[in-house]
């Protein structure tokens, strides 16, 4: 099931308007930029997933030790950089953040069924959906009790706003699986409430905790949300055009659950009359006995091309809105970051 050439030939295209080839920094130059920061966030998620429970700390390590890109508490710490901030809040907010990530993966593999997660079984898979689910609940409200310890009702503000939406978020594209009559718009709706909002809250926190104005907090939310649309973008091409090795996730897992991504929407409004009633039919059916000819018509119809265009117009509005912010090097790190997301592979 290899879509690879697809996603490697898009991003070797010269003629593409971005500018992908010479990203300002490289990933681990960003890293670098607020490595001891980031370094106590990892250690405060570590210390804030004990406890008395054993099953509680066995299936938190085992999702927190898998590693993850890390991506939404990097966002926020170099956010609060960049505006200046001098406290230490941000680095627990910035492990608020990947607490609150890493509960809904724990339900969202339960949901999505899926078994593989950050190249290992998923949590669902070792310790079964009632340990994730309840897991998955602990980490939540663990994330509740570290966010009241920052002492700000604007900061709460923001979390209670967001972990609601990511909930709603979770159902209304449940709504939506095996549903083959969904549109763009309604796929959009879906993925800026489970995924853009969180990052939006990332980068929009940090300009609170910063005291930022209001325009500098809004673009900074606008920021965090426009990303936040790439990257689940990115990822819903990577689910038919990477490759799950280096993804760490398999490559398939919509299709297999019915669930009508941007590839697919696209491709089937494009499809002829047979491609359409095939792509219906898997949509409306889940499984992967007609993953191969939708490959075929997937890449007939340049859907995978779309979704990244789709992912580049979202970067550039991204880069756009931050140009409020004084130049530093943190600033050059926000830009590189959301350039960098439009070339991941895992
Ligand atoms: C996965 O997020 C869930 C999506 C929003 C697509 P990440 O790709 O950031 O997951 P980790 O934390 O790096 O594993
Ligand atoms: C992730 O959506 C959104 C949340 C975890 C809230 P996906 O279902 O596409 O994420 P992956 O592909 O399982 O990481
Ligand atoms: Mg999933
Ligand atoms: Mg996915």
């Amino acid at each position: 099931m290899r879509f690879y050439d697809i996603y490697v030939r898009h991003n070797n295209n010269p003629s593409k308007a971005y500018k992908l080839e010479l990203p300002m920094m490289t990933l681990d130059q960003i890293q670098a930029l607020v490595a001891d920061q980031f370094e106590s966030t990892n250690q405060i998620i570590l210390d804030r997933l004990q406890s008395d429970v054993v099953l509680v700390n066995q299936v938190g390590h085992y999702i927190v030790a898998a590693g993850g890109k890390r991506l939404r508490p990097m966002l926020l710490l170099l956010t609060a950089n960049a505006l200046n901030y001098k406290g230490n809040y941000h680095s627990n907010l910035a492990a608020v953040i990947e607490l609150i990530h890493t509960a809904t993966l724990l339900h969202d593999d339960v949901v999505d069924e899926s078994d593989l997660r950050r190249g290992r079984q998923t949590a669902n898979a070792m310790f079964g959906n009632q340990a994730s689910v309840l897991v998955g609940d602990y980490l939540y409200s663990r994330s509740f009790q570290m966010m009241v310890e920052v002492g700000e009702m604007r900061v709460m503000e923001v979390l209670s706003e967001t972990t609601n939406q990511i909930a709603a978020g979770e159902v209304l594209q449940l709504m939506n699986v095996n549903d083959p009559d969904v549109n763009e718009a309604n796929y959009y709706q879906v993925i800026e409430r489970k995924t853009a909002i969180l990052f939006a809250a990332a980068t929009q926190l940090a300009a609170i905790l910063a005291g930022a104005d209001q325009d500098t907090e809004q673009a900074l939310r606008e920021y965090g949300m426009q990303l936040g649309i790439a990257f689940q973008l990115v990822d819903d091409a990577l689910d038919y055009a990477a490759n799950t090795e280096e993804l760490g996730k398999n490559v398939g897992d919509d299709l297999a659950e019915g669930k009508p991504t941007l590839p697919l929407i696209y491709a089937m409004q494009h499809a002829d009359e047979a491609g359409k009633e095939l792509i219906r039919h898997a949509i409306e059916q889940g499984g992967l006995d007609s993953m191969d000819a939708i490959l075929d018509i997937i890449k007939q119809t340049g859907a995978i091309e779309y979704t990244y265009q789709a992912a580049e117009q979202a970067v550039a509005k991204a880069i756009e809105s931050i140009s409020i912010l004084a130049d530093s090097e943190y600033k050059q790190a926000l830009i590189a970051i959301a350039e960098l997301s439009l070339k991941r592979n895992s």
